[in-house]
């Protein structure tokens, strides 16, 4: 393949979840080993990566709008290329889209590996090319990848989802779900703590239905016992866990060993029966709560958080009330809260009964209102307890505090020397917010 001059720059643009954090790496380690550097800004940049979301059409938007803006740059640096991945670039219709757009290239969630060859492709053929590959195919180990340095790094445990909830464009984006095997993920884990890192997230749309697909039976919890034995890394976290599919045994293993952080993000979605069933989520109000009340007492100080959907297509002001209740009762540490937006091709997509953007709006702000009340009740009761932190960096909002998170993921600054970033301290708390915690150095 042409190798560059290493004058050649990249810049990607990455938005969505973790997964496309996490590909964008590999897109990073593609592109260096073809010749091309890292730039921080768009305006320097030889090829400009755009890795999207489709997950909401507020998501989509965002992309669109930076699309027209990197597009005018073109006009100044005809050179310049631009590629378009991630998980919009899998939907005929965004496809037809890009083809209007000026883009060079289109790839896919399931043929990254394929960049390099398309960028040569455009360069030697001075045409634009659209590859993008409807399924899945094989899992592709030890594409190069590049990760930023740092403390904490995500693992992929598998790809892909399998439920099809109504609503969701992300079995479409993604394909079916396959698990990797386990010594990949294993020694994956123990290079990275060997290389700095002290904290790995296992990522996976629904980890809980890891299978090793081995003559074993191997699962998500046989997985993390054995993630935990690996010396060099400190603390493991994991998301997300689809409430139909936690186990006990899982419950008990996050329990039992002290790298495993107590926290389990655990989207409920909504608090209606009739809403839940016809999200095709395959749990009740009534088992969500029985789980919570498990974990709660098999994990003493767990933090639960959860994501949540107003306005789902039919959602009727009791149906919502509902979900206010499940709020209420369960007490989530945090919550994503969204207004449901309509994704083409998914089921929910032609059920009856859209809401209009202002009931939307309106439910969305009273549950905020109360979610964020109870997080700030919980932070603020946490005043006084002594946590452990990993220390991550400097505050964002002041550069002279330190700031980290607890084993529960929630945030805490506090006043401290630099040199303390990337050792765990104990802090304790003295005052709490919505989303933070204060607190000071334990110094005996
Ligand atoms: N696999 C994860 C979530 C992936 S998407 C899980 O099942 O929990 C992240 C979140 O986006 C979802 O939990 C859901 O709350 C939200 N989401 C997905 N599709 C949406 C849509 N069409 N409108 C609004 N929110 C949506
Ligand atoms: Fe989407 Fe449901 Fe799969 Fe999560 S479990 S990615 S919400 S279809
Ligand atoms: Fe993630 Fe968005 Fe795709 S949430 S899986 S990047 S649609």
């Amino acid at each position: 393949m042409q190798q560059l001059d290493g004058t050649q720059k990249y810049n990607i643009l990455t938005y969505g979840c973790q997964m496309n954090v996490r590909d964008s790496e590999t897109i990073a380690g593609l592109v260096e080993a073809m010749g091309y550097c890292e730039t921080s800004t768009t305006e320097d940049a030889d090829l400009i990566i755009f890795n999207t979301c489709s997950v909401r059409h507020s998501a989509e938007n965002r992309v669109f709008g930076k699309l027209g803006e990197i597009r005018r740059l073109k006009l100044k640096n005809p050179e310049m290329l631009i590629a378009f991945g991630g998980c919009m670039a899998q939907i005929p219709d965004n496809q037809k889209r890009l083809k209007k757009q000026g883009v060079d290239i289109v790839f896919g969630t399931h043929n990254i590996h394929e960049l390099p060859a398309l960028i040569a492709k455009v360069k030697e053929q001075k045409a634009r090319v659209m590859q993008v590959w409807e399924k899945e195919g094989q899992i592709v180990e030890n594409i190069p990848n590049i990760r930023k340095p740092g403390l904490t790094a995500f693992v992929n445990i598998m790809y892909g989802c399998n439920n099809f909830c109504s609503y969701c464009i992300v079995p479409y984006t993604r394909g079916r779900e396959r698990s990797r095997q386990p010594e990949d993920i294993l020694t994956e884990i123990k290079r990275l703590g060997e290389q700095g890192y002290k904290e790995i997230t296992l990522l996976g749309q629904n980890v809980n239905s890891y299978n090793s697909g081995g003559e074993k039976a191997y699962d998500f919890a046989d997985l993390l016992c054995e993630a935990a034995e690996i010396e060099s890394i400190q603390r493991i976290r994991f998301t997300t866990s689809h409430p139909k599919d936690i186990s006990d045994k899982l419950i008990k293993t996050v329990a039992g060993h002290k790298k495993i952080c107590k926290h389990i993000h655990m989207p409920l979605q909504a608090g209606s029966n009739e809403i839940l069933r016809r999200m095709n989520r395959g749990y009740t109000r009534e088992h969500y709560q029985s789980l919570t009340e498990k974990i709660r007492s098999a994990i003493p100080g767990a933090a639960i958080t959860s994501d949540l959907i107003v306005g789902f297509p039919g959602e009727t002001e009791q149906n919502f009330q509902q979900t206010l209740e499940m709020v209420e009762k369960v007490r989530f540490d945090a919550a994503f809260t969204f207004m449901y937006s309509v994704r083409k091709g998914t089921r929910a997509a032609d059920f009856k009964d859209q809401l209009s953007l202002e009931e939307k709006k309106q439910r969305l702000s009273r549950l905020n209102e109360l979610q964020y009340s109870i997080a700030a009740d919980i932070n603020r009761s946490l005043a006084g307890t002594v946590q452990e932190i990993l220390v991550e960096g400097t505050s964002k909002t002041n550069p002279h505090r330190l700031t980290g998170r607890t084993d529960g993921n929630r945030i805490v600054i506090f006043s401290g020397p630099k040199e303390l970033i990337g050792s765990f301290v104990h802090v304790r708390i003295t005052r709490g917010t919505t989303f933070s915690l204060f607190g000071e150095i334990e110094t005996n």
